[in-house]
Protein backbone atom coordinates (compact mmCIF):
# COMPACT_ATOMS: atom_id res chain seq x y z
CA UNK A 1 0.00 0.00 0.00
CA UNK A 2 2.11 3.23 -0.98
CA UNK A 3 2.85 5.62 2.09
CA UNK A 4 0.20 8.78 2.89
CA UNK A 5 2.78 11.97 2.17
CA UNK A 6 4.26 13.60 4.76
CA UNK A 7 2.05 16.98 5.90
CA UNK A 8 5.08 18.99 4.61
CA UNK A 9 4.59 17.02 0.90
CA UNK A 10 1.44 18.03 1.18
CA UNK A 11 1.09 21.58 1.89
CA UNK A 12 4.47 21.93 -0.86
CA UNK A 13 2.15 19.74 -3.72
CA UNK A 14 -0.85 22.09 -3.36
CA UNK A 15 1.14 25.23 -3.08
CA UNK A 16 2.65 23.42 -6.75
CA UNK A 17 -0.91 22.59 -7.60
CA UNK A 18 -2.56 26.20 -7.23
CA UNK A 19 -0.01 27.90 -8.97
CA UNK A 20 0.02 26.42 -12.15
CA UNK A 21 -3.50 26.03 -12.20
CA UNK A 22 -4.24 29.17 -11.28
CA UNK A 23 -1.78 30.24 -13.99
CA UNK A 24 -3.70 28.29 -16.44
CA UNK A 25 -6.89 29.79 -15.00
CA UNK A 26 -5.88 33.53 -15.87
CA UNK A 27 -3.97 32.67 -18.57
CA UNK A 28 -6.19 30.36 -20.48
CA UNK A 29 -10.28 30.97 -19.64
CA UNK A 30 -10.86 29.25 -22.55
CA UNK A 31 -9.00 26.24 -21.94
CA UNK A 32 -12.37 24.46 -20.48
CA UNK A 33 -10.81 20.74 -20.52
CA UNK A 34 -7.89 21.86 -18.75
CA UNK A 35 -9.21 23.48 -16.02
CA UNK A 36 -12.04 20.78 -15.51
CA UNK A 37 -8.25 18.56 -14.96
CA UNK A 38 -7.08 21.58 -12.34
CA UNK A 39 -10.02 21.32 -10.40
CA UNK A 40 -9.80 17.80 -9.98
CA UNK A 41 -6.34 17.86 -8.65
CA UNK A 42 -7.12 20.21 -6.24
CA UNK A 43 -9.88 18.34 -5.29
CA UNK A 44 -7.30 14.91 -5.44
CA UNK A 45 -5.63 16.84 -2.86
CA UNK A 46 -8.29 18.87 -0.25
CA UNK A 47 -9.59 14.98 0.37
CA UNK A 48 -6.43 12.99 0.77
CA UNK A 49 -6.31 16.44 4.01
CA UNK A 50 -9.98 16.42 4.64
CA UNK A 51 -11.33 12.84 3.90
CA UNK A 52 -14.78 14.90 2.78
CA UNK A 53 -15.54 12.97 -0.40
CA UNK A 54 -17.54 14.68 -3.12
CA UNK A 55 -18.79 11.76 -4.72
CA UNK A 56 -20.47 10.03 -1.54
CA UNK A 57 -23.68 11.05 -1.84
CA UNK A 58 -25.38 10.03 1.03
CA UNK A 59 -22.85 10.56 3.47
CA UNK A 60 -23.68 13.99 4.92
CA UNK A 61 -27.38 15.01 4.58
CA UNK A 62 -28.15 18.94 3.87
CA UNK A 63 -29.34 21.47 6.81
CA UNK A 64 -32.77 22.93 6.51
CA UNK A 65 -32.46 26.33 7.85
CA UNK A 66 -35.31 28.87 8.21
CA UNK A 67 -34.06 30.53 4.63
CA UNK A 68 -33.56 27.36 2.48
CA UNK A 69 -30.83 24.59 2.54
CA UNK A 70 -27.21 24.30 3.34
CA UNK A 71 -25.58 21.23 1.45
CA UNK A 72 -24.25 18.66 3.25
CA UNK A 73 -20.57 18.68 3.55
CA UNK A 74 -19.88 16.19 0.31
CA UNK A 75 -22.28 18.21 -1.99
CA UNK A 76 -20.83 21.34 -1.25
CA UNK A 77 -17.70 19.64 -1.94
CA UNK A 78 -18.55 18.54 -5.08
CA UNK A 79 -19.06 22.66 -6.02
CA UNK A 80 -15.35 22.82 -6.57
CA UNK A 81 -15.22 20.10 -9.81
CA UNK A 82 -17.64 22.94 -11.63
CA UNK A 83 -14.65 24.46 -13.29
CA UNK A 84 -15.98 27.10 -15.06
CA UNK A 85 -17.70 28.37 -12.28
CA UNK A 86 -15.01 27.90 -10.09
CA UNK A 87 -12.27 29.59 -12.44
CA UNK A 88 -15.36 32.75 -13.07
CA UNK A 89 -15.00 33.25 -9.32
CA UNK A 90 -11.38 32.98 -8.80
CA UNK A 91 -10.41 35.29 -11.23
CA UNK A 92 -13.20 37.78 -10.18
CA UNK A 93 -12.40 37.69 -6.52
CA UNK A 94 -8.60 37.95 -7.63
CA UNK A 95 -9.17 41.07 -9.36
CA UNK A 96 -11.58 42.60 -6.66
CA UNK A 97 -8.77 42.30 -3.68
CA UNK A 98 -6.60 43.61 -6.30
CA UNK A 99 -8.87 46.86 -6.25
CA UNK A 100 -9.28 46.78 -2.75
CA UNK A 101 -5.82 47.13 -2.37
CA UNK A 102 -5.55 50.12 -4.71
CA UNK A 103 -8.62 51.47 -1.87
CA UNK A 104 -7.06 50.68 1.14
CA UNK A 105 -3.15 50.97 1.02
CA UNK A 106 -1.31 49.43 3.33
CA UNK A 107 -4.01 47.41 5.14
CA UNK A 108 -4.44 43.63 5.24
CA UNK A 109 -7.49 42.85 3.21
CA UNK A 110 -9.99 41.44 5.65
CA UNK A 111 -12.24 38.95 3.96
CA UNK A 112 -15.71 37.12 5.03
CA UNK A 113 -16.98 33.74 3.35
CA UNK A 114 -20.06 33.35 4.24
CA UNK A 115 -20.72 29.09 3.59
CA UNK A 116 -17.52 28.01 2.98
CA UNK A 117 -17.76 24.87 2.39
CA UNK A 118 -15.45 22.18 3.30
CA UNK A 119 -12.28 23.41 1.11
CA UNK A 120 -13.39 27.52 1.41
CA UNK A 121 -12.79 26.44 -2.36
CA UNK A 122 -13.27 30.07 -3.41
CA UNK A 123 -10.13 31.24 -1.15
CA UNK A 124 -7.53 28.82 -0.53
CA UNK A 125 -5.88 28.59 -3.81
CA UNK A 126 -5.36 32.28 -3.32
CA UNK A 127 -2.71 32.02 -0.87
CA UNK A 128 -0.58 31.58 -3.56
CA UNK A 129 -1.31 34.89 -5.13
CA UNK A 130 -1.09 36.91 -1.66
CA UNK A 131 1.07 36.73 1.37
CA UNK A 132 -0.71 36.11 4.95
CA UNK A 133 0.06 39.82 5.57
CA UNK A 134 -1.93 41.11 2.86
CA UNK A 135 -5.06 39.03 3.16
CA UNK A 136 -6.66 37.31 5.90
CA UNK A 137 -10.56 35.27 6.18
CA UNK A 138 -13.25 34.36 8.30
CA UNK A 139 -14.73 31.28 7.37
CA UNK A 140 -18.63 30.70 8.26
CA UNK A 141 -20.33 28.15 7.78
CA UNK A 142 -23.32 26.75 9.90
CA UNK A 143 -22.58 22.73 8.62
CA UNK A 144 -20.45 21.61 11.46
CA UNK A 145 -18.83 18.89 9.00
CA UNK A 146 -18.14 21.56 6.64
CA UNK A 147 -16.64 23.82 9.43
CA UNK A 148 -14.03 20.81 10.55
CA UNK A 149 -13.37 19.66 7.43
CA UNK A 150 -11.80 23.68 6.77
CA UNK A 151 -10.36 23.39 9.98
CA UNK A 152 -8.87 20.28 9.07
CA UNK A 153 -7.40 21.22 5.42
CA UNK A 154 -5.79 24.78 7.22
CA UNK A 155 -3.78 22.70 9.55
CA UNK A 156 -2.93 19.90 6.82
CA UNK A 157 -1.43 22.66 4.56
CA UNK A 158 -0.18 24.98 6.94
CA UNK A 159 -2.27 27.89 5.97
CA UNK A 160 -3.61 29.01 9.55
CA UNK A 161 -1.45 32.30 8.97
CA UNK A 162 -4.05 33.37 6.63
CA UNK A 163 -6.82 32.29 8.88
CA UNK A 164 -8.62 35.12 11.09
CA UNK A 165 -11.03 32.95 12.45
CA UNK A 166 -13.22 30.19 11.32
CA UNK A 167 -17.19 29.88 13.21
CA UNK A 168 -20.25 27.75 13.06
CA UNK A 169 -22.90 30.17 11.93
CA UNK A 170 -25.49 31.01 10.40
CA UNK A 171 -24.73 33.89 7.55
CA UNK A 172 -28.37 34.81 6.89
CA UNK A 173 -28.61 36.07 10.64
CA UNK A 174 -24.90 36.82 11.19
CA UNK A 175 -24.16 39.88 12.53
CA UNK A 176 -20.80 41.59 11.06
CA UNK A 177 -18.62 42.72 14.04
CA UNK A 178 -17.51 46.39 13.42
CA UNK A 179 -14.48 46.70 15.21
CA UNK A 180 -12.31 45.41 12.19
CA UNK A 181 -14.91 45.31 9.53
CA UNK A 182 -14.41 43.15 6.28
CA UNK A 183 -12.97 44.53 3.26
CA UNK A 184 -15.01 41.69 0.87
CA UNK A 185 -17.75 39.68 1.98
CA UNK A 186 -18.09 36.64 -0.59
CA UNK A 187 -20.98 33.89 -0.61
CA UNK A 188 -21.48 31.42 -3.12
CA UNK A 189 -24.85 29.36 -1.48
CA UNK A 190 -26.67 29.36 -4.37
CA UNK A 191 -28.48 27.54 -6.81
CA UNK A 192 -30.20 28.24 -10.48
CA UNK A 193 -32.79 31.09 -10.17
CA UNK A 194 -32.27 31.09 -6.59
CA UNK A 195 -33.90 28.29 -5.43
CA UNK A 196 -33.73 26.38 -2.45
CA UNK A 197 -31.14 27.53 -0.80
CA UNK A 198 -30.13 30.59 1.27
CA UNK A 199 -27.88 33.08 -0.89
CA UNK A 200 -30.93 35.40 -1.36
CA UNK A 201 -31.33 35.69 2.48
CA UNK A 202 -27.63 35.19 2.88
CA UNK A 203 -27.25 38.41 1.00
CA UNK A 204 -30.76 40.09 2.47
CA UNK A 205 -28.47 39.76 5.46
CA UNK A 206 -25.16 40.93 4.83
CA UNK A 207 -25.47 43.65 1.91
CA UNK A 208 -26.72 46.25 4.35
CA UNK A 209 -23.86 45.74 6.87
CA UNK A 210 -20.91 46.67 4.71
CA UNK A 211 -18.71 49.22 5.18
CA UNK A 212 -18.66 51.73 2.46
CA UNK A 213 -16.62 50.86 -0.16
CA UNK A 214 -16.22 47.33 0.92
CA UNK A 215 -17.64 44.61 -1.94
CA UNK A 216 -19.74 42.29 -1.93
CA UNK A 217 -19.47 38.88 -4.13
CA UNK A 218 -20.88 38.50 -6.46
CA UNK A 219 -21.69 41.37 -7.52
CA UNK A 220 -24.99 41.27 -9.24
CA UNK A 221 -27.43 37.94 -9.31
CA UNK A 222 -30.03 38.44 -11.94
CA UNK A 223 -33.06 36.63 -12.68
CA UNK A 224 -34.73 37.30 -16.28
CA UNK A 225 -38.34 35.74 -17.68
CA UNK A 226 -37.68 33.83 -20.82
CA UNK A 227 -39.75 31.88 -23.52
CA UNK A 228 -37.78 28.60 -24.46
CA UNK A 229 -37.99 27.10 -27.69
CA UNK A 230 -36.91 23.81 -29.37
CA UNK A 231 -35.45 23.57 -32.51
CA UNK A 232 -37.10 21.46 -35.11
CA UNK A 233 -35.72 18.04 -34.64
CA UNK A 234 -32.94 16.98 -37.63
CA UNK A 235 -30.88 14.07 -38.00
CA UNK A 236 -27.57 16.07 -38.24
CA UNK A 237 -27.63 18.46 -35.27
CA UNK A 238 -28.74 17.37 -31.86
CA UNK A 239 -31.52 20.02 -30.92
CA UNK A 240 -30.67 22.60 -28.00
CA UNK A 241 -33.62 25.20 -26.83
CA UNK A 242 -33.03 29.12 -27.43
CA UNK A 243 -33.82 31.41 -24.88
CA UNK A 244 -35.76 35.00 -25.77
CA UNK A 245 -35.81 37.28 -22.40
CA UNK A 246 -38.46 39.57 -21.98
CA UNK A 247 -37.90 41.09 -18.41
CA UNK A 248 -36.14 41.25 -15.06
CA UNK A 249 -38.12 39.04 -12.49
CA UNK A 250 -35.41 40.56 -10.13
CA UNK A 251 -32.05 41.24 -9.49
CA UNK A 252 -30.12 41.87 -6.28
CA UNK A 253 -26.39 42.54 -6.13
CA UNK A 254 -24.61 45.67 -3.74
CA UNK A 255 -26.28 48.53 -5.82
CA UNK A 256 -29.98 46.75 -5.39
CA UNK A 257 -30.55 45.21 -2.11
CA UNK A 258 -34.36 45.13 -1.86
CA UNK A 259 -35.80 41.74 -0.93
CA UNK A 260 -38.59 40.39 -3.99
CA UNK A 261 -41.45 42.07 -4.25
CA UNK A 262 -44.39 40.81 -6.95
CA UNK A 263 -43.45 41.52 -10.18
CA UNK A 264 -45.46 41.97 -13.08
CA UNK A 265 -44.07 40.94 -16.75
CA UNK A 266 -46.37 41.10 -19.94
CA UNK A 267 -45.10 38.38 -22.57
CA UNK A 268 -44.06 40.05 -26.10
CA UNK A 269 -46.42 39.19 -29.11
CA UNK A 270 -44.58 35.48 -30.13
CA UNK A 271 -44.32 34.55 -33.94
CA UNK A 272 -44.18 31.06 -32.42
CA UNK A 273 -44.87 29.69 -28.83
CA UNK A 274 -43.09 28.27 -26.21
CA UNK A 275 -42.20 27.60 -22.71
CA UNK A 276 -41.96 29.60 -19.64
CA UNK A 277 -38.19 29.84 -18.42
CA UNK A 278 -36.12 31.17 -15.50
CA UNK A 279 -32.68 32.55 -16.80
CA UNK A 280 -29.87 33.34 -14.23
CA UNK A 281 -26.56 35.17 -14.80
CA UNK A 282 -24.37 36.00 -12.10
CA UNK A 283 -21.82 38.72 -11.89
CA UNK A 284 -19.17 37.96 -10.17
CA UNK A 285 -16.92 40.91 -10.37
CA UNK A 286 -16.82 43.47 -13.68
CA UNK A 287 -16.75 41.42 -16.33
CA UNK A 288 -16.03 37.98 -14.74
CA UNK A 289 -20.01 36.66 -15.17
CA UNK A 290 -21.61 33.23 -15.80
CA UNK A 291 -24.72 32.43 -17.45
CA UNK A 292 -26.69 30.08 -19.47
CA UNK A 293 -25.01 26.68 -19.77
CA UNK A 294 -22.03 27.87 -18.08
CA UNK A 295 -22.98 25.84 -14.35
CA UNK A 296 -25.57 24.41 -12.52
CA UNK A 297 -26.12 27.62 -10.98
CA UNK A 298 -27.11 29.64 -14.01
CA UNK A 299 -28.99 26.99 -16.14
CA UNK A 300 -31.92 27.97 -17.35
CA UNK A 301 -35.02 26.54 -15.08
CA UNK A 302 -37.97 25.46 -17.08
CA UNK A 303 -41.61 26.76 -15.17
CA UNK A 304 -43.63 24.61 -17.34
CA UNK A 305 -45.74 26.53 -18.57
CA UNK A 306 -46.14 26.98 -22.34
CA UNK A 307 -46.77 30.55 -23.57
CA UNK A 308 -48.37 31.75 -26.44
CA UNK A 309 -47.76 35.35 -26.39
CA UNK A 310 -49.07 38.49 -24.62
CA UNK A 311 -50.03 37.01 -21.17
CA UNK A 312 -49.29 38.78 -18.06
CA UNK A 313 -47.07 37.17 -15.52
CA UNK A 314 -47.23 37.84 -12.33
CA UNK A 315 -43.83 36.24 -10.34
CA UNK A 316 -43.24 36.02 -6.42
CA UNK A 317 -40.72 34.73 -4.24
CA UNK A 318 -42.15 32.26 -1.66
CA UNK A 319 -39.67 31.40 1.11
CA UNK A 320 -41.60 27.84 2.37
CA UNK A 321 -41.78 24.95 2.07
CA UNK A 322 -38.41 25.52 -0.50
CA UNK A 323 -37.31 28.76 -1.82
CA UNK A 324 -37.78 30.18 -5.29
CA UNK A 325 -39.75 32.07 -7.54
CA UNK A 326 -43.45 30.91 -8.73
CA UNK A 327 -44.99 32.43 -11.55
CA UNK A 328 -48.98 33.06 -11.86
CA UNK A 329 -50.60 33.47 -15.66
CA UNK A 330 -53.24 35.47 -16.92
CA UNK A 331 -54.09 36.15 -20.32
CA UNK A 332 -54.50 39.62 -21.35
CA UNK A 333 -58.33 39.01 -23.21
CA UNK A 334 -59.66 36.96 -20.24
CA UNK A 335 -58.58 39.78 -17.43
CA UNK A 336 -60.25 42.28 -19.91
CA UNK A 337 -63.34 39.88 -20.79
CA UNK A 338 -63.84 39.73 -16.42
CA UNK A 339 -63.53 43.33 -15.87
CA UNK A 340 -65.86 44.32 -18.76
CA UNK A 341 -68.62 42.18 -17.26
CA UNK A 342 -68.27 43.77 -13.99
C1 LIG B 1 -23.06 25.48 -2.47
S1 LIG B 1 -21.95 25.14 -1.14
C2 LIG B 1 -20.56 26.02 -1.74
C3 LIG B 1 -19.32 25.84 -0.97
C4 LIG B 1 -18.23 26.84 -1.33
N1 LIG B 1 -18.71 28.19 -1.10
C5 LIG B 1 -17.83 26.73 -2.77
O1 LIG B 1 -18.18 27.63 -3.52
O2 LIG B 1 -17.21 25.77 -3.17
C6 LIG B 1 -22.63 26.19 0.11
C7 LIG B 1 -22.00 26.09 1.48
O3 LIG B 1 -22.58 27.13 2.25
C8 LIG B 1 -23.06 26.65 3.48
N2 LIG B 1 -24.25 27.44 3.82
C9 LIG B 1 -25.43 27.48 3.16
N3 LIG B 1 -26.27 28.33 3.76
C10 LIG B 1 -25.59 28.85 4.80
C11 LIG B 1 -25.93 29.81 5.79
N4 LIG B 1 -27.13 30.38 5.83
N5 LIG B 1 -25.00 30.12 6.70
C12 LIG B 1 -23.77 29.56 6.69
N6 LIG B 1 -23.40 28.63 5.78
C13 LIG B 1 -24.30 28.29 4.84
C14 LIG B 1 -23.38 25.19 3.25
O4 LIG B 1 -23.32 24.47 4.47
C15 LIG B 1 -22.28 24.82 2.25
O5 LIG B 1 -21.13 24.42 2.92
Amino acid sequence: MPQAPSPATLAAEARTAFDQSLRLIHDHPEQHGLIHAAVHRWYALFHQATGVDAFDYNGSPDIALPSGLALGASAAAFCLLEGQRTAVFLRGIEHAIRDLQQQFPGERIRILYAGCGPYASLLTPLIVRFSAQEVGWHLLDVNPHSLQSVQRLYRALDLEPWLLASQLADAATFVMPTAEPFHLVLSETMQRALQNETQLAIMLNLLPQLQPRALFLPQSISIQGAVQRWQPYSTEVVPSPTFQTFGTVYEIGQHSMQPPQETHLTVPTLSTPGGLSLTTTVTVYKNEALSGNDTSITLPKDLHQQLRGNEQLLFRYQWEPHPGFVCEVAETSRILSSSQTD
